[in-house]
């Protein structure tokens, strides 16, 4: 036997060494939480890949245990198996690959179509782009709904809070925002957690029916769902946004709602004993979804100026906007939409109280055409409400006050639009001009709804655009308003 020759043909580069891994061992599970021991070096929002093939997210970090969300359960879950860290945080598909599927929070599909194709992924949590990474909101975004439009408007960029009792037609309007984009060039992102099944099925079918599954993803966290699931969602959809955002795309998306995330949160939180709050809310339900809503912005020309405009859902209980949730969210977007009971009950749908809502920036995006000619109408309308419960009590009034009366009805049969019937931009310019020039006051109200028909089809046919001057669209007004 030769010395020289070694014992084992090792490579020349390999080095020898000891490689430390942890295994820890599941102490106890239960409703859709684990508390893991044994993995000291594990950190917050890390997977764990568990023996017998389940997953879960480290949610939790306790001196001697910690504690985690489960992602995927197996049958064989159980006290006593070993788990072991994947180094990796949770991620999801992105990219036009789930244009019109539907997916749950982990990325599955949920369509019983293939997985989507192996592409590029997002982090489900990531810091919000910097500040100076930003731009101003300076592009509408239209919702096709002719109060919002004229007088709640919104930005691309901008987190507009939709807030109401359950019932009002909350969905029915993030719905109809989501079909107007049909004409403009923004993806949309309809986030639905706990949720019951035969609701997401109506939203799925709508879209289907309006051709809007072409460019539009649902993520979807039902109500029997995990409550790790329904936590997560919203954060899945987020991120599946940012990423047209950040390749320059305009994106819309719909949390619908975030009663129901604050909820699956606190549920967790409680099952993970972290010491509860107001109204057993743990302590950083406000930074759950500030950092949420803070990842919704518009970029600046030099990182792509895409934007992810987002519509948060949340329910009040009796109209009770100064609970804990509604109020959290009121100061974290830039204006809510406010549905109201008693214009529901009405028949004033959709049920849109102008005196409650605000857009606190959409105002700065709005076109200056629709701008000018909105402008009045707000004030007209308040004056209105307030003259209206006035002459409740049977005062005799002027004939100034009289025609003041009459306008202001004109203008609540105005407001009263069908569900999935959005209007325009120039329909939009044309209803303002003809209000404004009172065109359409000696309609008789139950007509005024046929008369919007005439200048929304007239408005669709014409060659005008919002830039065109004021006395051709007042012509063209006029004549679409003689010819049935
Ligand atoms: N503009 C409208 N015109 C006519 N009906 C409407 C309009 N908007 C909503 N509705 C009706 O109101 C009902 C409730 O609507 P929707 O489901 O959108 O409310 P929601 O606030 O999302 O309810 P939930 O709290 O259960 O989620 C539906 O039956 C819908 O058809
Ligand atoms: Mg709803």
């Amino acid at each position: 036997m030769t010395p020289d020759k070694p014992l084992l043909d090792i490579p020349e580069d390999y080095q020898l060494g000891l490689r430390v891994s942890e295994e820890g061992t599941v102490i106890s599970v239960g409703d859709g939480i684990i508390w893991v021991q044994g993995l000291p070096s594990a950190m917050m929002d890390e997977v764990l890949e568990l023996e017998d093939g389940s997953r879960a997210l480290v949610f939790l970090l306790d001196p001697e245990k910690l504690g985690a969300i489960v992602l995927e359960q197996k049958a064989t879950l159980s006290s006593g198996i070993s788990a072991r860290r994947s180094g990796r945080r949770l991620d999801i598909h992105t990219g036009d690959s789930l244009l019109g599927r539907v997916l749950d929070p982990l990325g599955q599909p949920l369509d019983g179509q293939p997985a989507p194709a192996n592409g590029e992924r997002g982090l489900l949590e990531v810091p919000s782009p910097p500040i100076l990474n930003r731009d101003f909101v300076s592009r509408p975004l239209y919702t096709g709904n002719r109060i919002i439009d004229s007088q709640i408007p919104i930005g691309k960029g901008q987190r507009q809070l939709i807030v109401g009792d359950s019932g009002l037609g909350k969905t029915s309007l993030a719905i109809d925002c989501i079909l107007r984009q049909q004409s403009e060039d923004v993806i949309c992102i309809y986030v639905s957690v706990g949720q019951t099944r035969s609701n997401v099925a109506t939203v799925i079918e709508t879209l289907r029916e309006h051709d809007a599954l072409s460019y539009t993803t649902l993520v979807v966290a039902e109500a029997n769902e995990l409550c790790g699931c329904r936590y997560l969602a919203p954060f899945a959809g987020c991120a599946i946004a940012e990423h047209w955002m950040q390749k320059g795309r305009d994106t819309l998306i719909i949390y619908d709602d975030l009663t129901q995330h604050a909820q699956a949160y606190r549920e967790l939180s409680l099952l993970l004993h972290r010491p509860p709050g107001r109204e057993a809310y743990p302590g950083d339900i406000f930074y759950l979804h500030s950092r949420l809503l803070e990842r919704s912005t518009v970029l600046a020309p030099q990182y792509g100026g895409g934007s992810m405009t987002a519509l948060p859902v949340v329910e009040t209980k009796q109209g009770e906007i100064s609970s804990y949730i509604p109020t959290n969210l009121i100061s974290i977007t830039d204006g809510q939409i406010y549905l109201d009971q008693k214009l529901f009950a009405a028949g004033i749908l959709p049920a849109i109280d102008v005196t409650r809502s605000v857009s606190r920036i959409g105002g700065k995006a709005q076109h200056p055409a629709i701008k000018k000619e909105a402008g009045r109408i707000r004030l007209d309308y308040l004056q209105f409400l307030e003259l209206e419960a006035f002459t409740r009590f049977g005062t005799r009034l002027e004939p100034a006050m009289e025609a003041k009366l009459k306008r202001g009805r004109v203008l609540r049969e105005i407001m009263i639009q069908d569900r999935l019937s959005p209007v325009d931009a120039g329909a939009q310019l044309a209803w303002l001009i003809a209000y404004n020039e009172q065109r359409l006051d000696d309609w008789p109200p139950k007509q005024i709804g046929a008369a919007l028909g005439q200048l929304q089809s007239g408005a669709d046919g014409s060659d005008l655009t919002l830039d065109s001057p004021r006395e051709q669209w007042l012509k063209a007004i006029d004549h679409w308003l003689h010819t049935p």
